[in-house]
């Protein structure tokens, strides 16, 4: 669990806005969900033989004696809440949610305990113009953050359930017959989620897999019509992928549509968005049969990745855009009016007042420090005659005085001529 200091934040906050940005053009509303919900929701809906529920939640009793746990992930809130407030049945949504999720996992890079995703979840919509359409927000996405070039979209089709059982048993045949060459967890998934034995990271498993029977092969017609459709609906927008017929996913809800963004630049947790299909979960948790889909990214992966574009990624910074400072105790009081002033008359720019006292030379290294584009200053001469000192701190230009009444049209002209506003507002 980590904390993400003021360095971070700027980067966070224009990945959000990105986000926001991006969701909102494609019609999405947002929904805030609860962190804390009712154990059995998560182990009813992502599975109760899934990594997830069996070894990774954080679940206590609360007073009541209930079981609750800290949400491992925003789907299962999403449905039911959307249950409880009628937002599900024949109606069509498109919702989206952000927020802090949690999972016992062993740390590494790229994977916490506590991290951040943004999630979307459409009800209501079977077709695959539906899941064309998250993925083509994802890639716009992309565009829009510089990372294009980064992310590579997996795509499989994991059919209905009646399919997935049928090669579930055909898996299990198969696998039976070459035990001796599987791994020890490989074996244990055998009897419980066997499935997801095709996401092994051993080689020699791996080579086993080679020559397993494969899902689309057990698939019925109309989940390869959904998926074909999808793979051209891709095609014609210009969204490159690529099928993954190991594919799986480690939550249980998934049926049809599944996919992944993974990055090679990030090591070993290289999935940045993942999602899918899952038109049976909202009957299963209580409600009517409704077709559903959705994904959810990490925020801590591709925070990582806008980092590792270096500072030219259009992050801009927190640094105020005027640094205030009274040479004199007397100006003080003086120096902090006209902020407020200024911060009246200019909203969109960020002023600093230096606090604190100190030698000029040390309040000038504070205002360098700041990162503030320009320091105001105000002396016993400067408040005698109703002005203030203007001197740039980054530009080399030479400083000047301004009588206070020309100073909001100033300050208004400086920030029109600078290339790029320093300020995230
Ligand atoms: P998920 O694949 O478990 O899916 O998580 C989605 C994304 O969250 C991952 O691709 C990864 O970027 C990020 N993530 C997961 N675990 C960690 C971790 N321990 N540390 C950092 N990042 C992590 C879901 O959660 C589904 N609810 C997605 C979904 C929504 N499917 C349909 N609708």
């Amino acid at each position: 669990m980590n904390d993400i200091l003021p360095e971070e934040t700027p980067v966070w906050r224009h990945l959000e806005a990105c986000i926001q940005g991006v969701l909102h053009r494609y019609g999405f509303r947002e929904i805030r969900l609860p962190i804390v919900e009712h154990t059995e929701l998560f182990a009813r809906s992502i599975g109760a033989v899934t990594d997830i529920v069996e070894k990774e939640m954080y679940t206590f009793t609360d007073r009541n004696g209930d079981s609750l746990s800290l949400r491992p992930e925003g789907t299962a809130s999403c449905v039911r809440a959307g249950e409880e407030h009628g937002l599900l049945y024949n109606q069509e949504q498109r919702l989206w949610y952000r927020g802090p999720m949690f999972r016992h996992e062993r740390p590494q890079k790229g994977r916490y305990r506590q991290f951040h995703q943004v999630g979307v979840e459409v009800f209501g919509l079977e077709g695959p113009d539906i899941d064309a359409e998250l993925l083509l927000l994802c890639a716009r996405l992309w565009r829009e953050l510089g990372l294009s070039d980064q992310v590579q979209l997996q795509l499989n089709s994991l059919g209905d359930l009646e399919a997935r059982h049928r090669y579930r048993d055909a898996l299990v045949a198969y696998l039976q017959r070459h035990l001796d060459a599987l791994d020890e967890d490989a074996r244990r998934r055998l009897d419980t989620n066997p499935l997801r034995i095709l996401d092994t990271k051993n080689p020699q498993t791996q080579a086993v897999l080679e020559q397993a029977p494969v899902l689309w092969d057990h698939l019925e017609a109309p989940a390869k019509r959904h998926f074909e459709a999808l793979c051209t609906r891709l095609s014609d927008c210009g969204v490159a992928f690529e099928v993954n017929p190991r594919l799986v996913r480690g939550l249980d809800y998934y049926g049809k549509t599944v996919f992944e963004w993974v990055t090679d630049s990030l090591g070993a947790q290289g999935t940045v968005c993942a999602g899918g299909r899952y038109d049976g979960l909202v009957e299963q948790l209580g409600g009517r049969a409704t077709p559903a889909v959705g994904f959810a990214m990490g925020l801590e992966r591709l925070v990582l990745m806008l980092c590792q574009l270096g500072p030219d990624a259009a992050v801009a910074s927190d640094a105020p855009d005027l640094y205030l400072l009274a040479a004199a105790p007397e100006q003080e009081g003086p120096i902090q009016q006209l902020a407020e002033t200024l911060r009246t008359q200019l909203p969109h720019l960020a002023f600093q007042v230096h606090m604190g006292g100190g030698s000029m030379k040390s309040k000038m290294k504070k205002a360098d420090r700041s990162g503030a584009e320009a320091a105001l200053l105000m002396g016993a001469d400067e408040l005698a005659s109703a002005s203030v000192t203007l001197k740039p701190l980054r530009t080399g230009e030479e400083q000047v005085r301004i009588p206070q009444s020309e100073l909001t049209a100033r300050l208004a002209e400086r920030a029109r001529r600078a290339p790029e506003h320093p300020s995230t507002g």
